[in-house]
């Protein structure tokens, strides 16, 4: 949704109730109220039924017509206002919406609805705007206000009012957007993705200094005091897709450092599974975009049970934000390609210094352990930009990549972590079948499906961990695999074994994943541009899914 101009919405809507089409907006039989949704509407078919016996008649299949025509009913049999209609159709409706309705006796007006689907509202010199997301408006305003869930607003012209859920008029207050239009545009770069991966260095940078007062990680906003923190014994990181792979990575970290047991979890299957949760335990939920419906329905279900939440969260003011008892926020700006670069290694550098802070506060670190970890953190972003200025190398390998069909990641412990995003970064751009594997797997299964060319991504940082690691990668080179390494420098032994090592800087190992993520979004960056693809928007893919 963006700005809408009303006198051609109408004029759409109404051709469009002529033609059997599911595209929105849609109409009410008599042309009296048109909407658009962003959403599902779950019991849609049962509505549409009680409709149809009221003598409404459905020109598509799709639930945002059932969701027009049932507000059209209220606002007819009961003679009521928009808003009263409005409501009365928002308490009968099951699911997630945001609504945009207008009504033909009302003319100049939006009214907007919203229930867990993203949107908000900008204002401007005798402008209003309504869109799922702030980047979409910026062009046009910085005001902005987030809508509340199960909230109603009414736009005119450069005015906004807001109601809840009985019409009873409300405010809510009017948010600046900080970050310019230039920061949503490509920057001279020629894809967003590759503007973001270059983004890293200042973000990451950006994310640490957030929380560091006079040399010390300091979390002020948070209402968790040391007490509280020593009396967890359980921490369940709770997200999807890339972001659950920070929680992976973290979870090693906060082992690491801490006696507190970790347990990370796909918030799709967390919400259905019945899991006892331990009341001493902290809820950390990770997302971007603060809207992914799987990972905020995870946090409701914590809240209710009565246990504490942390989101780890980029985009001020969306849902997780708002509901988590805390917030840690990520300072990416605004990501526009769907695949996650800069949000990511934002999220990781919160996770380190999250763990960090826990382990301060239960005095499980000595002083001098604490500032060497946090030194090491405070590089992360210089030997971003190192890795970044070596990118011709990865360029020229990537060629090497562009036709083939499947590929397999390799690692143990954080490498195995960071080996999951490269695999996902690869396949969700440059649809390479990839599979992530912890090395010690290969032999219970993958290792059938090694043969000839078949191409292994191996992640090597872990001091510990390499020869384990370097004895895989001998036994699928000994079945005709193409290994590749990323690894930290020092380790030229790596070549020994792998057709193609990329080295970066030496790191404490716990924070390694912060630098190996980088060569492989730049691999698969440039795998997708040599196959050709619209790589900041792959196919079938969404930027936030804030539906199930
Ligand atoms: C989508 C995006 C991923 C992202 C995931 C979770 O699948 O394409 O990049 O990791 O959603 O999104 P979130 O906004 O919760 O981090």
């Amino acid at each position: 949704m963006s700005k809408i101009d009303l006198s051609k919405l109408y004029e759409v809507a109404q051709n469009h109730s002529l033609a059997t089409t599911n595209a929105h907006p849609h109409s009410s039989d008599d042309g009296n109220v048109v909407g658009v949704h962003n959403g599902i509407i779950e019991n849609y078919q049962e509505q549409r039924e009680k409709l149809i016996k009221k003598g409404y008649s459905f020109t598509s299949q799709t639930d945002t017509e059932v969701a027009i025509k049932l507000i059209d009913y209220y606002y007819k049999k009961y003679n009521l206002g928009p808003t009263d209609a409005i409501s009365r159709a928002m308490v009968r409706i099951r699911g997630s919406y945001a609504l945009c309705i207008m009504f033909k006796d009302y003319p100049g007006e939006i009214y907007c609805a919203r229930k867990d689907s993203p949107m908000i509202i900008g204002i401007s010199n005798g402008e209003s705007y309504v869109a799922s997301d702030v980047p979409a408006i910026l062009k046009y305003t910085r005001s902005v206000y987030y809508i509340g869930n199960m909230q109603i607003a009414r736009l005119q012209k450069g005015e906004v009012t807001f109601f809840n859920i009985d019409s009873e008029e409300i405010q809510l207050p009017l948010t600046e957007i900080k970050w310019d239009a230039e920061s949503a545009e490509k920057g001279g770069y020629k894809h967003f993705m590759l503007k973001e991966i270059h983004e890293q260095p200042k973000v990451v940078r950006d994310t640490i200094n957030s929380v560091l007062k006079d040399n010390i990680v300091h979390f002020d906003s948070f209402n968790l005091t040391d007490e509280e923190i020593k009396e967890i014994d359980t921490v369940y990181i709770i997200a999807c897709g890339s972001a659950y792979h920070v929680g992976v990575a973290i979870q090693y970290v906060i082992e690491s450092l801490t006696s507190l047991s970790v347990r990370v979890e796909l918030a799709s299957e967390f919400r259905y599974r019945e899991m006892k949760l331990r009341q001493n335990s902290l809820v950390i939920v990770i997302s971007q975009s603060g809207e992914t419906a799987d990972t905020l329905a995870a946090l409701r279900m914590s809240k209710d049970r009565g246990i504490k939440t942390l989101g780890i969260v980029n985009v001020v003011g969306s849902s997780i934000a708002r509901e988590a008892d805390n917030v840690f926020y990520t300072l990416a700006g605004p990501e526009i390609s769907v695949a996650t670069t800069k949000a990511y290694s934002c999220q990781l550098v919160a996770g380190y210094l999250l763990a960090l802070q826990f382990a301060k506060s239960r005095s499980e670190i000595t002083d001098e352990k604490y500032t060497e970890l946090l030194e090491a953190i405070k590089t992360i972003p210089d030997k971003i930009e190192k890795i970044l200025v070596d990118k011709e190398r990865l360029q020229w390998y990537s060629t090497k990549l562009v036709n083939i069909t499947d590929s397999f990641f390799i690692g143990r412990g954080i490498d195995y972590a960071i080996g999951m995003e490269g695999s996902l970064k690869l396949k969700e751009i440059s649809y390479i079948h990839s599979e992530a594997y912890a090395a010690g797997e290969l032999k219970h299964g993958p290792i059938s499906l090694i043969e000839d060319g078949t191409v292994v991504i191996s992640v090597v940082t872990q001091d510990k961990l390499v020869e384990k690691t370097i004895s895989n990668m001998v036994e699928v080179k000994s079945r005709g695999a193409k290994v590749m390494a990323v690894t930290t420098a020092g380790k030229y032994f790596l070549e020994d074994t792998a057709e193609f090592v990329c080295y970066v800087p030496a790191i404490e190992n716990l924070f390694a994943g912060s630098l190996s993520v980088v060569p492989l979004q730049l691999l698969s960056y440039y795998v997708s541009i040599g196959k050709g693809f619209d790589v900041d928007k792959p196919r079938n893919l969404a930027k936030s899914v804030t539906v199930e």
